[in-house]
Formats: structure tokens, C-alpha cells, sequence
């Protein structure tokens, strides 16, 4: 092969392409803030699970429900154990070594095939095609029991009140006592979305789902963007579909943890679709997350447009955005005092004691990093180092101030069947 051949293949098999986490599917919001968000959220359940079954001397089957691309894989073996210490090493609660099997489930094939394409060398990975529209269909039902019954970002979203319950009285008649069932919707009280909030909550509804976020901004307008129709849903919402599931079945369905998932950073909240008052702040967060690239911090703060007649939600969205606009105005202010003399940070003043708790300590927090390794001079600790951790920070933020009720992009429910 001539050297000239060797590249074009090289290019051909789109490993050579200019790899970025600033816009994409996978950019850096999904992998460092969503997909640990919902991992941090399942920790307890599945640490229980997994000792449970190390106890037994059993592995853990799962069930991935929409599983797409098969990214539920990576995400549920990226789970830690606890916050675990630094000196660690191994920090999953799930090793491979652990999974007895993992059986993806989906409707379209391209995703299925990428799902193949990506897992189908592991061993213990199959994926099945299928529609659950009416329910788990056949070739699921005459699987053994699983462990897990998994959803991500959004599946549920694709079915009505009744098809959920079908969905969900299914799982509990299939599965194995002590099972974890995680559902995933889109919340119906996002920020994203405010000009939909006027939605009758009685009433089941499903927006017009623009997928316009892969484009970059200055190609949305000339792109054709599909779009197709995603259920908003409260927690309320949920919750009634669960009891209805219950009736039908004769398993408990138990709730462990309600969270709001993305109210910060969801996908909608740069293309301004459903509502132009938000501000870009996927992108600025994905520049917090991303290598060598230094983020306008002003560009993080938020001037919260409330809409009239939802005072509880405005309260709430303004409360968020208040305690994120400090702790961005403390960093900075933090910064500004690092190029001065060595005991400028002595003047940093301290939080205010009637601020809410996580806002205390996400400030503490970067106050202490920031001492600790602003006067490195190489490897741009501004961007490797600070900029990550105040990703870290308002991600933390988000996950102790959220109320699990639909008030971000994703509302996700975890639950035990209990037989
Ligand atoms: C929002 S995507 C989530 C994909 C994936 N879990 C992830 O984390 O990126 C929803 C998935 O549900 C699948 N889906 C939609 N309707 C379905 C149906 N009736 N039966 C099975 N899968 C369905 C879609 O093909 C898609 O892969």
C-alpha cells in the first residue's frame, strides 16, 4: 500500500476525524455532566444490587429498553462504588466481570447496527429489535428475568399514559425480586421549553421535538431538522403511571429516587426552539470541560425571564440561577485575585451565612482549588484544572438543589420491584 492509499483509508474509516466534546451527541455535557448525573443518581440502588448478588454468588442480567447505540453499556459499568478514594484504582460498582449478560432493545436498526458496531465484540452483549409500543413484546418476555430494566434519556417520552403502563406492568410481571427499573422522561416544566408550560397539566402532551441541536448555530436555519413528537411529563405524571402499572400486576413497584436531570445545561437551551430567552449555557459548559480552551465565565451567567402566572416555577428557576450566578461571580472574582500578589486571596470574602448549603460549599470548593493550583505555570491550570471543576461545581449544584418534580430536560425515576 502507497503511503497515499494508508491515509485515505485511515480517512475513510472517520477515525481521523477532528474529535471535539464542544458540540455532537457525545460532547462534553453528555459524558462528564449527564451521563455521571444519572450514574451518581443509580449509585445506591446498584451498589445494593451488585453486593446483593456478590453475596449470592450471582451475576446481573440487564435490559436496556431503547438502548440506541448502546451507550447504557458504558454508562452502567461506569458507576462508582462511592466517592472513592484517590488512591483507587478500580472505582465501578459494575465490573464487566459482574454482568451475566447485557441485552440491548430498540426499533431502528441503524442505531442497532452502530450498537453492534461498538459492543457486539464483548461477549456478553446481544441486542434484539423490536417494538415496545404494546408493551414488552414476546421476544423479551421469554427471556429469563433481569436485574436491571434500564431507560435512557428520554425513551419513555415515545409512548402515551396507556402504553407506558402496558410497558411498565410488563417489567414487573418479568422481573427477578429486588429488580431496578429506571424510567427516563423529558420534564415538562424545563426552562427550555417555558413558551410550552401553558400546556394544560391534566392533559397528556407531546411537543414538536426538534433535533436542531446537532447543527452548529450558524447551519440550523438552512438545516433540514427532523422532528417528531416527545411527551412532557411531571413527576405527578409518573407517578400516576406506575400506580396504574401496579393494579394491573402483582408486584410492587417501590420508588426510590425522583431527580431533574439537565435544567442547566439541556439540549434546547442554546437553540432557543422553544423559548428565546435562554441563555447558551451547553456551550459554555462545554468549553468549561474541554482541554485547552479557556471559557468567557461571564458567558455562565443568567438573567432568568420569569413567566407570569408560575410563580412556583419561576421561584425555583430564579432561586437556581441566583446560586449559579454567585458561584460564577466568586470564581471569577477568585481568578482576578490570583495574578495580584501572593496574599490577595485573604481577601476573598466568605459566603454569606444565609446562602443555601451546596452554594456555601461549591464556593469553599473552588476557593480551595483555586489556591491550591492557580500559581502552576504550566499546563494552563485555568482551563485543564478550574474551568472542569467549576463544570463540576454547577453540576453539583444542580443535583442538591433539584427537586425531581419535571423541572429539567430529563426526569428520571428509579424504582425496586418488589415480588
Ligand atoms: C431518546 S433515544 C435514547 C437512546 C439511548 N438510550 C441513549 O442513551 O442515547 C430513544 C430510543 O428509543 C427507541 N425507540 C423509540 N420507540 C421505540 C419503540 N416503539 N420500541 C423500541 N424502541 C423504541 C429509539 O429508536 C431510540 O433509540
Amino acid at each position: 500500500m502507497t503511503q497515499k492509499a494508508a491515509y485515505s483509508q485511515a480517512a475513510h474509516t472517520g477515525k481521523y476525524d477532528k474529535s471535539s466534546g464542544l458540540l455532537g451527541k457525545y460532547d462534553n455535557v453528555r459524558r462528564f455532566w449527564e451521563d455521571q448525573v444519572t450514574g451518581i443518581f443509580l449509585r445506591s440502588p446498584l451498589n445494593a444490587l451488585v453486593e446483593r448478588k456478590r453475596q449470592r454468588m450471582e451475576r446481573i442480567r440487564i435490559l436496556d429498553l431503547g438502548c440506541g447505540s448502546g451507550d447504557g453499556y458504558d454508562l452502567l459499568t461506569g458507576v462508582t462504588t462511592k466517592d472513592p478514594g484517590i488512591y483507587e484504582y478500580i472505582t465501578a460498582t459494575l465490573t464487566p466481570d459482574m454482568i451475566k449478560e447485557y441485552v440491548g432493545f430498540d426499533i431502528n436498526e441503524d442505531l442497532l447496527e452502530q450498537a453492534e458496531a461498538y459492543y457486539g465484540h464483548l461477549p456478553k452483549v446481544r441486542f434484539i429489535r423490536g417494538d415496545m409500543s404494546g408493551g414488552l413484546p414476546d421476544s423479551i418476555k421469554d427471556e429469563s428475568p433481569f436485574d436491571i430494566y434500564f431507560t435512557s434519556f428520554g425513551t419513555f417520552s415515545h409512548f402515551n399514559h396507556s402504553q407506558t403502563v402496558k410497558i411498565i406492568a410488563d417489567i414487573a410481571r418479568h422481573a427477578a425480586d429486588g429488580a431496578i427499573f429506571m424510567g427516563d422522561w423529558l420534564g415538562r416544566y424545563s426552562y427550555e421549553w417555558q413558551d410550552l408550560w401553558d400546556q394544560p397539566a391534566n392533559k397528556e402532551y407531546f411537543m414538536d421535538y426538534r433535533i436542531s441541536y446537532i447543527y452548529p448555530e450558524e447551519e440550523r436555519d438552512k438545516a433540514e431538522v427532523a422532528v417528531f413528537p416527545l411527551r412532557l411529563v411531571s413527576r405527578d405524571e409518573v407517578v400516576a403511571m406506575t400506580e396504574d402499572a401496579e393494579k394491573v400486576g402483582d408486584a410492587r413497584i417501590n420508588p426510590v429516587t425522583f431527580f431533574d436531570r439537565s435544567i442547566f445545561i439541556g439540549r434546547h437551551m442554546d437553540t432557543g426552539d422553544y423559548n428565546k430567552n435562554c441563555p447558551k449555557l451547553r456551550g459554555a459548559v462545554n468549553s468549561l470541560f474541554e482541554g485547552y480552551v479557556r471559557t468567557d465565565l461571564e458567558s455562565l451567567l443568567v438573567d432568568y425571564v420569569p413567566r407570569p402566572g408560575f410563580d412556583h416555577l419561576n421561584n425555583f428557576f430564579e432561586m437556581l440561577f441566583m446560586c449559579s450566578n454567585t458561584l460564577v461571580k466568586h470564581t471569577i472574582h477568585v481568578l482576578s485575585l490570583c495574578d495580584s500578589d501572593t496574599d490577595g486571596l485573604k481577601s476573598v470574602p466568605d459566603p454569606l451565612p444565609f446562602y443555601p448549603d451546596p452554594l456555601k460549599e461549591a464556593m469553599a470548593s473552588m476557593r480551595r482549588v483555586i489556591e491550591g493550583v492557580g500559581w502552576v505555570k504550566w499546563g494552563d491550570v485555568r482551563s485543564n484544572v478550574i474551568e472542569p471543576q467549576l463544570g463540576y461545581s454547577l453540576r453539583k449544584l444542580e443535583m442538591d438543589l433539584q427537586p425531581g418534580m419535571g423541572m429539567g430536560h430529563g426526569l428520571v425515576g428509579t424504582f425496586e420491584i418488589q415480588k
